[in-house]
């Protein structure tokens, strides 16, 4: 989604702001553009495309000030003319987020007088601070009194070139931080993009709105109040959003899995116990009177609640239901104060999800729990309780080692419930932490297989269609695999339980179908290989991921790869790597945008 850099400093920001938007153009953009206090007026330079673009188009603007963007277009076509910044007079904005009432002011700003020269939303909110300034010439109460006709979500930047030397930054629902550096002050979408200058950051809250100069720093709330905002160390290392030895960041981020696995458990390393502790101070208490479980969360995050669902009905004994965060939001659904909410998310940004956590607290469901890679994200800092999963930055937009390290949270919390409900023996824990604590041993194994998937890539990467099946908690893996192959590769993918492929998807299959097939030595194989044998007898062409245990062959049209270890319940954890593998390479042969596909961001900022 739209990325914001902005700065006010004592030296030239330009090169400042445009490597602040290359660490952002993993959040998905097809435009860029910035805007500096320039010597007589604002200089404005915008493009269509990559931001190596608007760096040509920059060289030789010299500026102390400045705001620039990424846009992923929402309201108008990704066009030089709806790239941001978008101008009104003096002032310049960038904006991230959807502003609702956008048509109204249109509307009310045109009979004003002011011509709109784009389809954005985002320009009203340029020639309302315009407007504003006529009665109100400071900058920042300006910005004070136009956010509060704004209705919808927002993050924005704004320069004046009659107030040269000053940024006003402000945020509602989008996300937003400071960076205070030693000769300048900065903002940001996510800290990724400051750290070349500081790891000083400042998370605004909702309704704040900030003035930066090169020495001087003001914040007010949403009641308009001076207030301090605390200033945190990021502990992000510039090293850890580079590419380094990798083509790709999903490349990158798949092989780093045994490490994010490794950090995700960490605190499990000596200890035998699952302590409710480990997901906050009033885990116990908020845990023991849990009567049932609900998670909700978007794409793959779902599939590692979905995964979740089985673990947590089979081993604690809780009743588990996932939902779509977007359906739940807008669903009649009954309140259950006893309920665990459980909201999964990478970013913790998502806006779905941040909705649909809200709407059940506002149903007066205050049990709540975030399982999320970003500790100062708005869905965690909105959650009683919260595990914070140390996959480090994901840059590419196909989910990879977040989706594992949920997965190990996810497990952790099924021990932990099982425990408190006195469903948990002590060797079975034992047995189940020893699993979890070999797991990123087990993980390096199957990153072994990759030159045998990398072959299989590319047979089926001219192919158009690709069926996946799973059986029981293997089935929200095929899903991943189905879900992974599409956003990469644009192969359209669909996932199926094994056992409904008669139920109709059967019909779709043909020589020309690859079907995909995660098939781990469980209680299910048996019923697994009869539905094998019915793609088989249609002329199917069967990818199967067994388990080097598996009393399963290759044959004629029946391509096998076996996973080293057959990993019981912790088992989706390891069968979904070499679908991811498989994702990867068939990308690769297809020449597509692996870490930036068409249409996706990575960072779901808007409904
Ligand atoms: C996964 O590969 C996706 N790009 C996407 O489905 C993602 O998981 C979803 O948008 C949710 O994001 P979150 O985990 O940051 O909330």
């Amino acid at each position: 989604m739209c990325g914001i850099v902005a700065a006010a400093a004592s030296s030239n920001i330009v090169s400042v702001l445009i490597e602040g938007l290359k660490k952002l153009e993993y959040r998905g953009y097809d435009s860029a553009g910035l805007a500096v206090i320039g010597s007589q007026q604002i200089e404005r330079v915008r493009s269509v495309g990559r931001v190596a673009e608007l760096e040509k188009g920059a060289a030789g603007t010299q500026s102390s000030t400045g705001i620039a963007h990424t846009r992923w277009a929402t309201h108008g076509a990704p066009c030089e003319r709806n790239a941001h910044p978008h101008v009104s007079g003096h002032i310049a904005v960038v904006h991230n987020g959807i502003i609702e009432n956008h048509e109204a002011l249109r509307t009310e700003l045109s009979a004003q007088g002011y011509i709109f020269t784009s389809d954005t939303d985002t320009e009203s909110i340029a020639h309302l601070i315009e407007s504003v300034q006529k009665t109100e010439p400071d900058l920042f109460k300006a910005v004070q009194q136009a956010t509060r006709r704004l209705i919808g979500a927002y993050a924005i930047a704004v320069i004046d070139q009659r107030h040269p030397g000053k940024v006003i930054v402000a945020r509602e629902g989008s996300p937003l931080l400071l960076g205070v550096g030693e000769a300048g002050h900065y903002a940001a979408s996510d800290a990724s993009a400051l750290l070349q200058v500081t790891r000083n950051m400042v998370y605004l809250e909702n309704g704040d709105i900030a003035e930066l100069g090169a020495n001087t720093l003001r914040i007010a709330d949403a009641a308009g109040q001076a207030v301090e905002r605390p200033v945190h160390v990021s502990e992000l290392s510039a090293a850890a959003v580079e590419l380094g030895e990798y083509q790709h960041y999903m490349q990158k981020e798949i092989f780093e899995q045994p490490q994010a696995l490794g950090n995700t458990l960490e605190m499990i390393g000596g200890s035998k116990s699952s302590q409710p502790g480990i997901f906050g101070a009033d885990a116990a208490s908020i845990l023991a009177d849990v009567d049932s479980i609900l998670i909700l969360a978007c794409g793959t995050s779902s599939h590692a609640g979905l995964t979740a669902r089985y673990w947590l009905e089979a081993i604690a004994g809780v009743p588990c239901n996932v939902e779509i965060a977007s359906e739940y939001r807008y669903r009649v659904s009954v309140p259950n104060p006893r309920q665990l909410i459980v909201v999964i998310s990478q970013s913790g940004e998502t806006a779905d999800t941040l909705a649909a956590l809200q709407h059940a607290k506002a149903k007066g469901q205050a049990k709540t729990l975030a399982i999320c890679n970003v500790p100062e994200s708005a869905i965690v800092r909105e959650s009683a309780l919260r595990f914070i999963t140390r996959a480090g930055p994901e840059i590419g937009v196909a989910s990879t080692k977040a989706f594992t390290t949920q997965l190990a949270a996810l497990f952790l919390l099924t021990l932990v419930v099982a425990k408190v409900k006195g469903r948990l023996s002590e060797a079975d824990e034992a047995s189940y932490q020893e699993q979890l604590r070999h797991l990123p041993v087990a993980v390096n194994k199957v990153l072994a297989l990759e030159p045998a998937i990398k072959a299989w890539a590319q047979r089926f990467a001219n192919k158009s269609d690709a069926l996946f099946l799973g059986r029981g908690r293997h089935y929200p893996i095929a899903l991943e695999g189905a879900l992974k192959l599409k956003e990469i590769s644009y192969i359209h993918a669909e996932a199926y339980p094994a056992g409904e492929l008669k139920h109709g998807p059967l019909a779709l299959v043909d020589a020309n179908m690859p079907v995909i097939t995660v098939a781990p030595n469980d209680e299910l194989l048996e019923k697994l290989k009869s539905n094998l044998q019915e793609v088989r007898a249609r002329g199917g062409e069967l990818y199967v991921f067994a388990d080097g245990d598996s009393e399963i062959e290759g044959s004629e049209g029946v391509n096998i790869i076996k996973l080293p270890e057959h990993y019981g319940q912790l088992s989706p954890i390891l069968h979904v790597i070499p679908l991811q593998l498989l994702s990867y390479h068939a990308a690769l042969v297809k020449g597509t945008d692996v870490d930036k596909p068409r249409n996706l961001a990575k960072s779901v900022t808007v409904e």
